[in-house]
């Protein structure tokens, strides 16, 4: 279970609002180009400890910190010449896992004891307007209770925490995806979770082929683990039709048979709306009810490295051992 207050907010709440309550040391959902973030003011170690209550996340895995611009996230981490080069994709959907600064005021709880921290600057004005009217960076994992799906409208984190936490109003995240994650060391580069940032869009930039780590490798990457992003249902993949009392996803010319348990993530096949309508087509069909969501294949090019990434952690057996985000 989820341990959040027993107040419950008249969501959504106002810009003044949400900048009152992270300035007061509380957590706030806040919009970013994504998924929505529960965040929290990333130097105050009670108000993140309330991220992981509130999500009910192991205290092990560590978070992204939100940045305004480059200067904030100078005064956090350490970056090599590759990582400054990468840092051209901000405002974006790219985090950068870089070594913390000793000085560095983000409390150890953001980054879980290790000696990185994850950093990103958010391209939803928003998300920006918000961090320079705290003054802080705000430490945000995705808005969701640990192990489901993540939100990409206001209508999904309310849902998923019954109004019990506040949400700041973005409309629905442009990308639908979360940020792609890269791990610099110096020159070598990492990728530990692909997102809504593609590897050729990174690779073009570096102009040298990245690495990928081994799925569900090392806790030093625990964003890899492999049970994530899991819907109640079951999850079937390269399903060509659905069988009976599945639900279907479709994409492309695989579209199912019309109807109020299927949906299509892209009659046209494209990856980018595919990936925008993701989770919340997921968060739809699991809303019928239906124990299993058959999903048609998705081609692995492009966008399509995270959005079968996604679907086949939320397709993995749920195994007590796993550590849920
Ligand atoms: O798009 C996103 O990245 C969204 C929005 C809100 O920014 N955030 C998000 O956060 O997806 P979260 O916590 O759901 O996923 C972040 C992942 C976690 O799996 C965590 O393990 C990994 O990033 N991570 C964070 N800091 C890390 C670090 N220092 N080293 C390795 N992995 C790290
Ligand atoms: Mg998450």
């Amino acid at each position: 279970m989820t341990r959040t207050t027993t107040r419950k907010f008249q969501n959504p709440v106002s810009f003044s609002q949400a900048v009152d309550l992270l300035k007061s040391g509380e957590v706030c959902a806040f919009p970013t180009e994504t998924v929505y973030g529960l965040g929290a003011d990333a130097f105050d170690a009670g108000a993140v400890l309330k991220i992981y209550q509130t999500k009910d996340r192991p205290s092990f895995n560590p978070l992204i910190v939100h940045c305004a611009h480059m200067n904030m996230a100078e005064k956090i981490v350490r970056f090599s010449p590759v990582a400054r080069k990468l840092a051209s994709f901000w405002p974006g959907a790219l985090t950068l896992v870089l070594p913390r600064l000793q000085e560095t005021r983000i409390c150890d709880l953001v980054s879980a004891g290790l000696g990185t921290v994850g950093v990103r600057v958010p391209a939803h004005p928003l998300a920006q307007e918000l961090i320079k009217a705290v003054g802080r960076p705000l430490a945000a994992p995705s808005a969701n209770p640990s192990g489901r799906l993540s939100p990409t409208s206001v209508g999904q984190v309310r849902h998923a925490f019954n109004d019990r936490v506040a949400v700041l109003d973005g409309a629905d995240c442009a990308a639908g995806l979360e940020s792609t994650i890269l791990g610099v060391e110096e020159e070598r580069v990492v990728q530990l979770r692909s997102g809504a940032i593609t590897r050729r869009e990174i690779e073009l930039l570096l102009d040298t082929e990245i690495e990928i780590a081994p799925a569900n490798t090392a806790i030093s990457a625990p964003g890899m683990m492999v049970s994530h992003y899991a819907p109640k249902a079951k999850i079937r993949l390269n399903a060509t039709r659905a069988e009976a009392g599945e639900a279907f996803l479709g994409f492309g010319g695989a579209g199912g048979t019309a109807g109020p348990l299927t949906k299509n993530l892209s009659p046209g096949g494209d990856l980018a709306e595919a990936a925008h309508n993701l989770f919340g087509f997921l968060h739809d069909l699991d809303a019928t009810g239906a124990s299993r969501i058959a999903v048609a294949p998705i081609p692995a090019a492009g966008l399509g490295e995270a959005i079968n990434d996604r679907l086949s952690r939320a397709a993995a057996p749920r195994k007590v051992e796993t550590v849920p985000e």
